[in-house]
């Protein structure tokens, strides 16, 4: 790698860009300096919001960096491009428009305005933007929010649209020891200020899909991206798609949010819905995972779209099982939530 290379990255939109990556340089950084709207968080390998499709060109992993990628996905052409260096001239595709990436992620600071526990291991919290402070989101993107006192950042979509704005809500789980687990049940206030940075992250509803069939894949607090998106569907004009929800947590105490799916499935009546719990299942739940409760007549139109989020192997699953049912994969969305205590 002693050479310059001529990268492209071709947006979904039809936009290209073209600028050089120095020898060695992660692509990102490149992509930055050449104010490339290329969408970013944590320039580390570790978001997955960078990930791109290499089309020509040889392109590998920088030696050292750590990557999220699977070999698999490696293999088919995915790259992180704040991992990535080019090893030839490349072109990449993004599977987002231009426009969406020009969206920068701004500061805010917003007030508590609920703390609300509503399952056993999930919280919901409401906040409103400070005045003078302001953002817009595509329902799916996430926020980063500094735990007070430790000056610690947490990721969180919000369960509403931008509809509601100043308003925003977020699902936020309890974890064991848990920096905002343990700020939301001992100490936050209501009107207490909280900082909030973005959006990011480059899963989020399709504008161009909207009018396909709808499967919803989410476990746990993977919830609120997909409520986001159900109620921005909801919320445009027209004819709405059919859709379908498979939701599930791990025992039914620990499900959460039924009265808001019941509400919206009174509101759309294209909405059908699966609750699912992987184990004690009580009358009118599925027993077994989210991914379980796809059946075959599920997928009856080659453009179904599918947007997923949860953890990993739930993820990995119902891509495995969506393929299997005649979904395009390029018409699967996923973000799969970490942990972090
Ligand atoms: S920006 Fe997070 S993986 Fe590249």
């Amino acid at each position: 790698m002693t050479q310059a290379h001529q990268i492209t990255v071709n947006f979904a939109d039809g936009v290209s860009h073209t600028f050089v990556a120095e020898p060695g340089e992660n692509i990102l950084e490149a992509a930055i300096k050449a104010e490339v709207p290329v969408l970013y968080q944590c320039r580390a390998g570790a978001c997955a919001s960078c990930t791109c499709k290499l089309a020509e060109g040889e392109a590998a992993t920088i030696p050292g960096a750590s990557s999220t990628l699977l070999a698999s996905e490696f293999a088919e052409g995915n790259r992180l491009l704040c991992v990535t260096a080019a090893e030839s001239d490349c072109t990449f595709n993004v599977a987002y428009s231009s426009e969406v990436g020009s969206s920068v992620a701004q500061e805010v600071n917003v007030f508590i305005d609920s703390i609300e526990r509503i399952g056993s291991t999930v919280m919901r919290l409401t906040v409103e933007l400070a005045e003078g402070n302001w953002l817009e989101f595509r329902p799916g993107q996430f926020m980063q929010i500094t735990v007070p006192g430790l000056g610690v950042l947490r990721s969180y979509s919000p369960s509403s649209t931008s509809l509601t704005l100043p308003k925003m809500e977020f699902l936020v789980r309890l974890l064991p020891n848990g920096a905002m687990s343990t700020f939301l049940e001992n100490q936050a206030q209501v009107d207490e200020v909280l900082k909030m940075k973005g959006p990011y992250g480059a899963f989020f509803l399709r504008e161009e899909y909207k009018r396909n069939p709808h499967i919803f894949v989410a476990g746990g607090t993977g919830l609120a991206p997909i409520m986001s998106m159900i109620d921005s569907l909801r919320q445009a004009g027209g004819k709405k798609p059919s859709m379908l929800l498979s939701f599930g947590c791990a025992v039914p105490e620990a499900l959460f949010g039924l009265d808001d799916i019941e509400l919206r499935q009174h509101w759309l009546p294209t909405l059908k819905t699966r609750i699912c719990v992987d184990r004690n299942a009580t009358e009118g739940l599925h027993q077994g995972s989210p991914v379980s409760a796809l059946k075959e007549e599920d997928v009856t139109d080659p453009n179904t779209v599918a947007y997923l989020c949860g953890p990993q192997p739930m993820i990995d699953a119902a891509t495995t099982r969506l393929i299997a049912l005649g979904v395009k994969p390029e018409l699967i969305f996923a973000e799969q939530f970490v942990a972090s205590n």
